[in-house]
């Protein structure tokens, strides 16, 4: 097939040419979206699931559906350690670009002015150095408001000065955060009592996270804010009906047609996880010589497939593991697909679980196991258990990998 036309998207974040099976969860957020711009009573809504479903392509739908419905938007993605920065960090350019644009227009608004204010003492409270921003920030500070220091009190006064310039605008504002997992437990903590203060005023601005599994756990103390008001939609694998939808209605655009064995390899191989439907759908269609794509063009696709999937999506992930945890996981991936409880896993490793606690913590934080239940561990990436016994075909508890 004309390799220029590939319908199929595989990539982090790259829209798909069909979005399958979320309808429902689009609606929600259409809804909520509606109803927190119009001052009614909400939950903001985190996006729970495993890497390669589709969670940041939702968000970026959300993003659209916000400015389609007249909002502010501002869009941050967290990062892994390292190159990390601060919560506050990630959001003062949007919300300075945000607050400018408020203070735009033809009346003069006293609330955007204050929320400017406010704005410039929670920066100077945090004794943020953002180049060139106290420049433009020529005002005086709001005393009092924002600038204790301490990141609890201190966002949600800035949350609600933004809410309230919003509304005074007859605007609203959403905050998209990808990644969620990445926020510091303290961070999370400050955002939820934020969203908790700005509802209570039923003012106009909405969060609307996505992360792995594991950020449920990182609500801390405000974990009974944190139930009230949020959703938690869970993002997960399409179903079979959704799956074949996303390979055969793309092609079907350009006169094209998957044989029903095809999709049936392809579902039964991918699972119906999105990032891999992308995949097998992208080198089908390079592979097959006509239409109907069949049954053999799927087995040289799988092999394709994978060959890819090895070398990025997987391998990424693989290389950013220390030894140590490098051979934790590979023992997980030994025990199977399913979750395996800690115990079977230290033991694997001849180990205690309490002589590997805190390797298992630190892939947690990483982003590449999580808990589904107490003592359970589960891989955050689908179908990396078959990645690491074709990367370490023989696991033994004394190899260093
Ligand atoms: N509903 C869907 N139907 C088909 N493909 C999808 C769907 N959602 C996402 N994808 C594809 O899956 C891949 C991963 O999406 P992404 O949003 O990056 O996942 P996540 O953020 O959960 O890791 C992308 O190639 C995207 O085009
Ligand atoms: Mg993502």
């Amino acid at each position: 097939m004309d390799r220029a036309k590939n319908p199929f998207s595989p990539g982090a974040g790259t829209p798909p040419p069909e979005l399958a099976g979320r309808a429902t969860i689009l609606d929600n957020a259409l809804v909520a979206l509606e109803r927190v711009k119009n001052g009614r009573a909400e939950k903001s809504m985190i996006l729970v699931g495993l890497r390669g479903v589709g969670k940041t392509v939702l968000l970026g739908e959300a993003q659209r559906l916000a400015e389609k419905a007249g909002y502010r938007v501002a869009f941050i993605e967290a990062h892994e350690s390292r190159q990390k920065k601060t919560l506050a960090e990630l959001l003062i350019p949007h919300l300075r670009r945000i607050l400018f644009d408020l203070d735009r227009g033809e009346k003069i608004s006293d609330k955007a002015k204050k929320a400017l204010r406010v704005f410039k003492s929670f920066m100077s409270a945090l004794k943020l150095k953002t180049g060139d921003l106290e420049f433009y920030l020529d005002m005086d500070a709001e005393k009092g408001e924002a600038d204790s220091g301490d990141l609890e009190v201190d966002l949600a006064a800035l949350f609600v000065a933004i809410g309230e310039a919003a509304k005074d605008r007859h605007t609203a504002v959403a905050i998209i955060i990808d990644e969620l997992q990445y926020v510091e437990e303290t961070e999370v903590s400050a955002l939820i009592m934020a969203i908790h203060r700005v509802s209570q005023r039923s003012l106009p601005l909405i969060l609307i996270g996505a992360g792995l599994p594991q950020l449920r756990a990182k609500a801390g103390n405000s974990k009974s804010y944190a139930e009230r008001l949020f959703a938690y939609p869970e993002v997960g694998a399409l179903n079979k009906q959704d799956a074949i939808a996303a390979l055969q209605r793309p092609v079907q655009e350009l006169s094209v047609s998957f044989s029903d064995e095809a999709l049936n390899e392809i579902y039964d191989t991918t699972k119906g996880y999105p990032y891999f439907v992308q995949e097998w759908g992208y080198h089908a269609w390079n592979t097959a010589q006509q239409s109907p794509i069949g049954r053999n063009d799927i087995t040289e696709a799988s092999k394709l497939s994978i060959a890819n999937l090895d070398k990025s999506f997987f391998r990424t992930r693989f290389d950013r593991l220390t030894p140590s945890e490098k051979k934790y996981v590979r023992a997980l991936a030994e025990l199977g697909s399913t979750p395996q409880r800690s115990g079977d896993i230290a033991a694997k490793l001849g180990k205690t679980v309490e002589q590997v606690a805190a390797l298992r913590a630190q892939l947690i934080s990483k982003g590449m196991i999580y808990s589904p239940a107490h003592g359970d561990t589960a891989f955050t990436v689908p179908l990396i258990e078959e990645f690491l016994m074709r990367e370490i075909p023989v696991f033994s508890a004394k190899e260093q990998y």
